[in-house]
């Protein structure tokens, strides 16, 4: 790519957070106190109602719309014990390689720099093999142009310790959600009466100390991951949702295409079924969650060809793997991992039994046969980083002003950056006006935007300055409806509803607001056939 090129895709990314950052969607952590906490950034008001949507959105399609199977929900301990990430292997081999600079002492990761600067692909490639590359292609630092020091690995777990120091134990913040999952698999499977398969999950936050987290809300290193263990007997390895996925078109990176470097990055159009029939899956639980991740990344706004899977290869995934579909987005600064979904065997369940000397198992009973195995359960595990898909929606949503006073090319352009984002996951779905701050008008906005929220909608009450002005800063957080409450509602009981992405106004009585809106979030009618239009 030439540098133009880079430099463009960098500005993309600076675009993006800038907007953020003076929006009120995010803040770097600490900034008041110099450069701030460098990977680790706060949800101001607007970016967390963003990322509230984001999980909600995702409770509903995985958590909560799944009976049978069931998933369950639990929120485990951030700080875990060190003998917990002892079994899992984080303590010995969660690592990145690290090399920096013997003159500016810049810290940067290894294999990063490999891609960057010699266009290489690095998965898979082992530390000395990294050093071989670095030194064969002569790279240097990308800083200063000093000589690199040897490639070392670097343990990315953050350490903190319990108790006061005479007896402190040894704990880590948790890099990863599951392992808390694996933890409390036995009291869920006891408490909950659960069967096999089941599946429990969580949202919460994760932490990471990456080398340079130089990519805003993509590499951060305190970060929020909503992760399934999807628990099955290996003997009866069947999803009972799978024939509702069988349909779902995807785009999908084969391991064959892959081994040869001119065809690695084609992508194939399959449905999960024909993809299910050719083998490419080893049992219909990945291929049952493979479809349902593509279907969720369309449900909140990224576009089917800005979404791609890639069969990972066999050297990329661990030993106990018996196969990882990686969910890629197709962002300014290239393709990005969103979701990692692995099948893991048995693994984790064995470790965390063998070293805490707990039976985790289940038992499972062949219909009308009396015999009751016991089994250790395998595990689908689909993971998702909440932060990095908040990115990815709104660098899709965005949408760059035009010049002003400049002539339109489409009718949605406006002489404002905004982001069009989809209704139920905007960080408002609506915005309240009364037309001016007179009583007479607050009365009775205030009331609509008690009512929206009491229907559970998340709205914004907004009664400062000229209405124009009003409707610019909806749209530049991605608003997609304004309720305008103005002298013509006290005659006839009516209000204005615009819309974000026509810039279409309509009247709609007050008391139907709320249905007129459920709709509209819904996507259940077209907006000017839900009131009278206005021209
Ligand atoms: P990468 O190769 O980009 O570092 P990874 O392979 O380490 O990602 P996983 O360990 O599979 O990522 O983590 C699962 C998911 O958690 C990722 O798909 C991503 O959405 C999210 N995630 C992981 N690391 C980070 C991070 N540093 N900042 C934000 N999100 C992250
Ligand atoms: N639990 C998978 C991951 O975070 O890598």
């Amino acid at each position: 790519m030439s540098e133009k090129g880079k430099k463009k895709e960098r500005a993309l990314l600076d675009v993006v957070m800038d907007l953020l950052t003076r929006r009120g969607f995010i803040a770097q952590t600490a900034e008041i106190y110099g450069n701030g906490l460098a990977g680790f950034f706060d949800f101001l008001p607007n970016g967390m109602q963003l990322k509230r949507n984001i999980e909600k959105a995702w409770r509903e399609f995985f958590v909560w719309s799944s009976i049978d199977p069931l998933v369950y929900e639990i929120e485990g301990s951030v700080v875990l014990p060190e003998e917990v990430l002892v079994a899992s292997g984080h303590v010995s081999s969660f690592s990145d390689p690290l090399v920096s600079c013997s003159k500016c002492k810049a810290e940067l990761r290894a294999d990063h720099l490999l891609e960057s600067q010699a266009a290489m692909k690095t998965e898979g490639m082992t530390v000395p093999q990294i050093q071989d590359a670095l030194k064969k292609r002569g790279i240097a630092c990308p800083e200063c142009g000093g000589a690199l020091a040897p490639v070392e690995e670097f343990n990315l777990m953050l350490k903190t310790d319990i108790g006061a120091s005479g007896n402190a134990k040894r704990a880590y913040l948790r890099p990863e959600t599951a392992q808390s999952i694996f933890c409390d698999y036995k009291r869920v499977y006891q408490t909950m009466r659960a069967q096999l398969p089941f599946g429990i999950s969580q949202i919460g936050p994760s932490y990471r100390n990456e080398i340079s987290p130089r990519q805003g809300l993509i590499r951060m290193r305190g970060f929020t991951q909503m992760e399934i263990e999807f628990f099955f007997d290996p003997e009866a390895p069947v999803h009972p949702g799978y024939e509702s996925t069988r349909d779902v078109k995807i785009r999908l990176i084969t391991r064959d295409v892959q081994r040869d470097e001119k065809t690695a990055d084609d992508v194939v159009e399959i449905t999960i079924g024909d993809a299910m029939e050719k083998g490419i899956f080893p049992n219909n639980i990945q291929a049952y969650f493979v479809g349902k991740v593509f279907q969720f990344y369309q449900s909140i706004g990224i576009p089917y060809e800005a979404l791609r899977f890639r069969h990972l290869l066999e050297t990329e995934t661990p030993f106990y793997s018996k196969g990882n579909f990686d969910l890629e987005i197709k962002l300014d600064m290239g393709w990005k991992e969103a979701v990692g979904i692995a099948y893991r065997t048995n693994h984790d369940l064995t470790t965390h039994g063998k070293n805490s000397g707990s039976k985790l198992e289940a038992d499972v009973q062949k219909p009308g046969q009396k015999e009751v195995r016991k089994v250790v359960p395998h595990v689908v595990e689909p993971s998702f980083g909440v932060e990095r898909a908040l990115y990815c929606v709104l660098e899709h949503a965005y949408r760059p002003g035009i010049e002003k006073g400049a002539e339109k090319e489409k009718e949605s352009d406006r002489e404002w950056d905004w982001f069009q984002i989809q209704p139920h996951v905007a960080p408002f779905s609506a915005m309240v006006y009364p037309l001016m701050k007179k009583p007479e008008l607050t009365g009775k906005a205030l009331e609509l935007f008690g009512a929206i929220k009491k229907a559970g909608i998340p709205v914004f009450y907004d009664h400062a300055g000229q209405i124009g002005r009003r409707y610019a800063r909806a749209d530049e957080i991605g608003t997609p409806y304004c309720f305008t409450v103005d002298y013509q509602t006290a005659e006839d009981g009516t209000v204005t509803i615009r819309e974000r992405d026509s810039m279409r106004q309509i009247r709609v009585p007050v008391a139907e607001c709320v249905q007129v809106l459920q709709s509209l979030v819904g996507r259940e009618k077209e907006f000017l056939d839900l009131g009278t239009p206005i021209n």
